[in-house]
């Protein structure tokens, strides 16, 4: 059985002290629910220290991590900084850094094998832009993304990772992809991948949707078929929200 995961991206939200408010209250509802799903909230570098003091159910992951392991990269941080304040996952290929920090599928499989190398699991993100989708080019578009990002590594390895469906379009815009959309590409992905690792490993794949998902549009996602639950930025930044969604799933 694939796990049900509810990941949480806070994005360039919160200072410390708001994050570690935030990440206690998730804590509290988090544990009064009887949910089997995995709950993660990932969150700026500059957070992860404190945050993890103050989660023990909720699971830690940090939103990027660098592509080089250590020297004079000033400003970056590493796979094994991220991993020595506790964070389990590391989300990369997020659109928005490959759209505003130009990382390229290159770039991508550089960070998804340092993190791996030290332990720190990826929740690695695909999808297609609105261009991209009107021209008809979106199964091309995630094919290609995993393939350059994440193909080339062991079976034992890509088990590890977790994926996201974003598409591009639909995040921060409000407007979520609808029921057939994320069916039919998700589905593909786990045939992708069947191809690729064979029927077992794609069956164990979580496939999480990320775009505009809330409280009111959770459910009904969550039940599309090859859905395992969600990467959310908007409606992680308040405890009762992100506990609607992880209740959903
Ligand atoms: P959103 O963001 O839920 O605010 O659309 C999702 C994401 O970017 O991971």
């Amino acid at each position: 059985m694939r796990n049900k995961i509810v990941a949480g991206n806070w994005k360039m939200n919160t200072t410390v002290k708001e994050g570690v408010k935030l990440a206690k209250e998730v804590e509290a509802l988090v544990a009064k629910v009887n949910n089997a799903a995995k709950v993660i909230v990932c969150t700026p570098f500059t957070h992860l220290t404190e945050v993890a003091k103050v989660i023990n159910k909720v699971a830690l992951g940090a939103e990027n991590c660098a592509s080089e392991t250590s020297g004079a990269y000033t400003g970056e941080v590493s796979a094994s900084m991220v991993v020595s304040t506790g964070a389990k996952y590391v989300i990369l290929g997020h659109s928005e850094r490959r759209a505003y920090y130009n990382e390229t599928d290159e770039i991508l499989n550089k960070k998804v094998k340092l993190a791996l190398a030290n332990n720190l699991l990826p929740i690695f993100c695909i999808g297609e832009t609105l261009d991209q989708r009107e021209a008809e080019k979106h199964f091309e578009v995630v094919k290609t993304q995993l393939e350059k990002g994440v193909f080339d590594l062991s079976a034992a390895d890509f088990s590890k990772l977790v994926i996201a469906y974003e598409p591009v379009w639909a995040i921060g815009t409000g407007r979520t992809a609808n029921g057939q959309q994320i069916e039919e590409i998700h589905t593909f992905l786990r045939d992708v991948i069947a191809e690729k690792y064979g029927k077992t490993v794609a069956e164990e794949c979580s496939i999480l949707y990320g775009g505009s998902c809330n409280a009111a549009n959770a459910k009904e996602i969550f039940s599309t078929p090859n859905v395992d639950g969600g990467l959310i930025g908007g409606a992680s930044l308040k405890a009762d929200s992100f506990l609607a969604i992880v209740e959903a799933v």
